[in-house]
């Protein structure tokens, strides 16, 4: 214990010895009493060591240096000089000793009146002035001067500031000067160096500079362009030059700087402005040529050097619309003029002086049409691209959308968008947005550089020339727009852009110019729009006829061989508005030729709901449709004859040729490509909806035989394989029968019928595949199916009458006289053959058929014929009448009853064989009475119920019965 004690009055007699009296901090003035106080206190008018040792007589506060500590304030005033004392120099220095004692300083001018300032004088502080200058940067040599109205703070550079008052010999001038200063660690200096965690990058200051710095890559790092001094007043008479560069450009991008600020708060250049009338969403901008000598002024380069152009001028406001360099440089110039009252902050602002800009890199791709490629130059070009080769499908590079520079344009900048389509091509656009609106509002509205502005000039000009053809022209207005489009997205289509809502130039080329009078930083100019090149051509030649038939009908021939594609005009799709398609190819050879064609792809759409399959009576690839499906086809038709049309084909599935191209041999001179879709949507066109063909011309005898008849009756045999030359020229070829007006037909043919449309799982009861297909009216529409055997078999005799014959359709016989177009399909080996007659009825048959009691004019034979088919009750030419061949199915009108004993064809014949078909005539002719005694049964049941549902017939009163 002893010990202890001892010790502890040994240490504190060392302690003492080391260092008599209190020894005080730099931060403070050392009283002569050995107390430490202050070292503002010096002078201060109070004696605050008590002996009076800090206010010396003829003190002054000036030519002195301070420290302090950090998280204290200080005050120092300066008082005003007795008239013998002038003219009156101060200098007041402030030092941040680091640590503890701060590492920048803080001053806030509290109360400043140093003479008078003059704005527009040569010498802006005719009375005197305070000038800032900082320890390690040069002088600038600006000055402050006059009286301000509120508190304005100063935040040092670098550790070490001068604050020099000067005053002139002049006894009136006021004067005040008050200040408080502080000293602020880097650390709390959040608002200039960010926070520790997130430093902001501020650019290093060129050596011999007061302000100049640069900046590079700041893709990643916060770049800021900050006045001087920030967040404090800056320095007068100071040109600071900010340097912006991106160095490290990733391959296939381009590079250009951004630099704005939209806070109000951190963008005070000078004096606030108040332009009377202005609200929130119109906020204040001062530039170009309201930026005068003794305005401080922004300037923005378009590149590294003051020799590039200006892309602004901006001298003050509430905010900083971006500036964007066209490349990765951007030179920023920042101008103080010389004299000045210190910028106060008023206290209901934010305290803060001084700017500060946010900068942006924004990296656009290479290759794209968002920026401008020569830096004097604004000049795009849109080529189509070569229409050969797949890239067609695709539809790349011929429509895209292109938005205006992504950079800014200087003043009086044209930018001309020259759009190239190949020959054929019309060239599509559609304006998604467009927009254009002045920043400077009031006197400032015509905000022109020099001297060129003259009223009426428009600040922003879009010009659309077609070829040499002024289409559009507009002057601060937007174009046709079509801005719902702007609502689509790679989920969501829009509906096509109708033609008052878009342009479409009549030509191959098109040419936009789009001009700003003011440059597009301070008066933003922008638009996005799509464009197309429609390809127009279709091949061929115009159908014959002054009238097209439709958009897409053409005629291929005089050429040996070609190529048929399906259209590729975006507007005859859905895409480009249409609902439906059809398309017809005609393909014509000449005497003696045939057309060999060859499918080689097709699409129809994403998911057509039909099948092409193989026909089951022909074998030929015909379209089967789901239930509610919608028609989208390719059909092949013969044309035998100009005005009938044969199906030879139809595909309608995007399988139908994946595996190998489809060839077909026309049997006669002309076929038809038939491409027809329904109901497109609005998302299709022909990369969805597409074909390919060839065809080539092959020469090949035509048919030899004439297979369109008419007149009384007929016979023709069929044998495959064929017979003879004429029979083998003539495969493929239908036979055409064609009865007189008033008159019907008849067709006789023997086999059995089978159903039109069989079902697949359904066995055929048919023992061949060849078939006999009989076709009624025009176009020619599938009646029988025949499946035939040997001619001449009674039992085998099938029946076809022409429609009307039934009195279905009467109004319809008489505008158009009934035909059968009858086609031969072989596949196998056979032979088979049809007879035909032109009948017509006999007048007991018309007035059954009309209901007419048959004996209330049984005896009026004036119309009843002479030549009458007793089975069918119809008549026959009387130019058949014992001909020497069967017409009536029973060959009653070859019978021994109609033209005596000697018939050629029953001398022709056997006695035996003529024993059994006499045997088999009499019961057929019952059979066929039967069945037709049946058949008017059922018809007249059917009439009765028809009219039941239609009401009386009017023909006559007493006929209805
Ligand atoms: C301060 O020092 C300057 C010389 O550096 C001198 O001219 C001036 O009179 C001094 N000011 C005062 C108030 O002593
Ligand atoms: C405020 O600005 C809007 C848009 O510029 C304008 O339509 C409106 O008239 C202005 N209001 C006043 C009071 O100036
Ligand atoms: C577009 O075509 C024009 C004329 O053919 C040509 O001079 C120009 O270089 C082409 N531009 C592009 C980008 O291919
Ligand atoms: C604007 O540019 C055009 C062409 O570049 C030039 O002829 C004209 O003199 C310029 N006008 C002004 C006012 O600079």
């Amino acid at each position: 214990m002893l010990i202890v004690w001892w010790s502890f009055l040994l240490i504190a007699g060392v302690l003492q010895n080391a260092s008599p009296g209190p020894a005080c901090r730099i931060s403070e003035f050392p009283c002569r009493n050995g107390r430490c106080v202050r070292l503002n206190a010096y002078c201060d008018g109070l004696d605050d060591c008590g002996d009076l040792s800090d206010e010396p007589p003829y003190c002054t506060v000036c030519n002195r240096t301070y420290y302090g500590d950090v998280s204290k304030t200080y005050d120092l005033k300066v008082l005003k000089q007795p008239d013998n004392r002038l003219p009156f120099l101060c200098h007041l220095t402030f030092t941040a000793n680091g640590q503890s004692h701060g590492d920048i300083v803080q001053l806030m001018f509290d109360e400043f009146k140093v003479g008078r300032y003059e704005a527009s004088a040569l010498d802006g502080c005719p009375d005197g002035y305070m000038q800032l200058s900082e320890l390690g940067r040069p002088f600038t040599g600006g000055s402050w001067c006059g009286s301000s109205s509120g508190p304005a703070a100063y935040y040092s550079e670098t550790s070490t500031v001068t604050v020099s008052i000067k005053l002139f010999q002049n006894p009136q001038q006021p004067f005040q000067f008050r200040l408080r200063y502080r000293f602020v660690s880097r650390r709390e200096a959040v608002v200039r160096f960010g926070s520790p965690s997130a430093p902001l990058e501020r650019g290093q200051v060129a050596p011999g500079t007061y302000c100049t710095r640069q900046f590079e890559e700041c893709y990643r790092k916060p770049c800021r362009l900050q006045s001087p001094n920030y967040p404090g007043m800056y320095p007068r008479n100071v040109s600071c030059y900010w340097s912006l560069r991106q160095k490290i450009v990733p391959t296939c991008k381009h590079a250009m700087i951004a630099v704005r600020q939209e806070a109000a708060h951190k963008m005070h250049m000078k004096r606030s402005i108040s332009v009377a009338g202005l609200n929130k969403t119109a906020r204040a901008l001062r530039a170009w040529r309201d930026c005068t000598g003794e305005r401080d002024h922004l300037i923005f380069y378009d590149g590294g050097s003051t020799n590039d152009p200006v892309l602004a001028k901006y001298c003050g406001g509430d905010w900083l619309p971006r500036v964007v360099s066209r490349g990765p440089e951007m030179l920023v110039a920042f101008h103080s003029s010389p004299f000045s009252i210190p910028l106060h902050s008023p206290p209901s602002h934010s305290p803060l002086r001084g700017f500060e800009l946010d900068v942006d890199v924004i990296f656009a791709d290479s290759d794209s049409l968002d920026y401008s490629r020569d830096s004097l130059r604004c000049d795009f070009d849109v080529n189509a691209t070569n229409q050969d080769g797949d890239e067609i499908w695709s539809g790349r590079g011929r429509r895209g959308s292109l938005i205006s520079p992504r950079h800014s344009l200087p003043p009086n900048t044209t930018c001309t968008y020259k759009f190239r389509g190949h020959l054929g091509d019309l060239v599509w656009i559609s304006f998604v947005s467009y927009s254009q609106r002045a920043l400077l509002v009031g006197e400032n509205a015509q905000a022109l550089i020099g001297n060129s502005s003259t009223g009426g000039t428009c600040a922003t000009r879009l010009r659309i020339w077609d070829g040499a053809l002024l289409l559009e022209d507009k002057c601060d207005d937007s174009p046709k727009l079509c801005d719902h489009s702007a609502l689509s997205n790679s989920t969501r289509i829009t509906r096509p852009c109708t033609t008052s809502e878009s342009y479409l130039s009549t030509g191959r080329a098109l040419i936009i110019q789009h001009h700003t009078e003011d440059g597009t930083a301070l008066h933003p100019a922008s638009f996005k729009l799509k464009y197309e090149f429609i390809d127009t051509r279709l091949g061929g030649e115009p159908w014959p006829g002054k009238e097209q038939p439709g958009p897409c009908h053409r005629i291929f021939k005089n050429m040996r061989h070609g190529e048929i594609n399906g259209p590729r005009n975006t507007f005859l799709f859905g895409r480009g508005g249409a609902k439906d398609l059809h398309c017809v190819y005609r393909i014509e050879a000449g005497v003696d030729e045939r057309v060999r064609l060859v499918l080689n792809n097709a699409s129809f759409g994403i998911s057509p709901s039909c099948e092409s399959v193989s026909d089951a009576h022909t074998g030929r690839p015909s379209c089967e449709y789901l239930p509610g499906g919608r028609v989208a086809e390719l059909s092949v038709w013969e044309l035998p004859w100009r005005d009938i049309r044969v199906p030879k084909a139809c595909l309608c599935d995007n399988s139908s040729l994946s595996n190998r191209p489809m060839s077909l041999l026309s049997s006669s001179r002309t076929l038809e490509l038939h491409f027809t879709t329904k109901d497109m949507n609005i998302s299709e066109d022909f990369t969805l909806l597409h074909f390919h063909a060839t065809f080539e011309i092959v020469s090949m005898p035509e048919c030899p035989r004439k297979q369109r008849v008419r007149g009384y009756g007929g016979d023709v045999q069929f044998a495959s394989p064929p017979i003879d030359r004429s029979e083998l020229l003539c495969s493929g070829m239908p036979w055409l029968v064609e009865s007189r007006f008033n008159r019907s037909l008849f067709l006789l043919s023997w086999g059995a019928f089978l159903p039109l449309r069989p079902r697949p799982e359904e066995p055929s009861r048919c023992p061949t595949t060849n078939r006999i297909l009989v076709y009624s009216g025009k176009p020619p529409k599938l009646v029988r199916a025949i499946c035939p055997t040997t001619p001449g078999d009674r039992h085998l005799a099938v029946h076809v009458f022409s429609e009307e014959w039934w009195g279905e359709d009467s109004i319809h016989y008489v505008q158009k006289p009934p035909n059968f177009l009858v086609e031969w399909i072989s596949h196998e080996q056979g032979v088979a053959a049809f007879s035909w007659l032109e009948i017509s009825r006999s007048r007991s048959s018309l007035l059954q058929q009309l209901q007419v009691p048959i004996n209330a004019s049984a005896n009026d034979t004036e119309f009843e014929c002479m030549h009458k088919c007793p089975e069918l009750d119809a008549c026959i030419s009387p130019e058949l009448w014992c001909d020497g061949k069967d017409h009536c199915p029973s060959g009653w009108d070859e019978s021994e009853a109609q033209c005596g004993a000697t018939s050629r064809l029953l001398t022709s014949l056997p006695a035996a064989a003529l024993a059994v078909a006499g045997a088999v005539a009499a019961s057929l002719v019952l059979l066929i009475c039967l069945s037709l005694h049946r058949l008017r049964a059922r018809r007249r049941r059917r009439l009765a119920k028809k009219k039941l549902l239609t009401g009386p017939r009017l023909l006559d009163p007493g006929l209805n019965s």
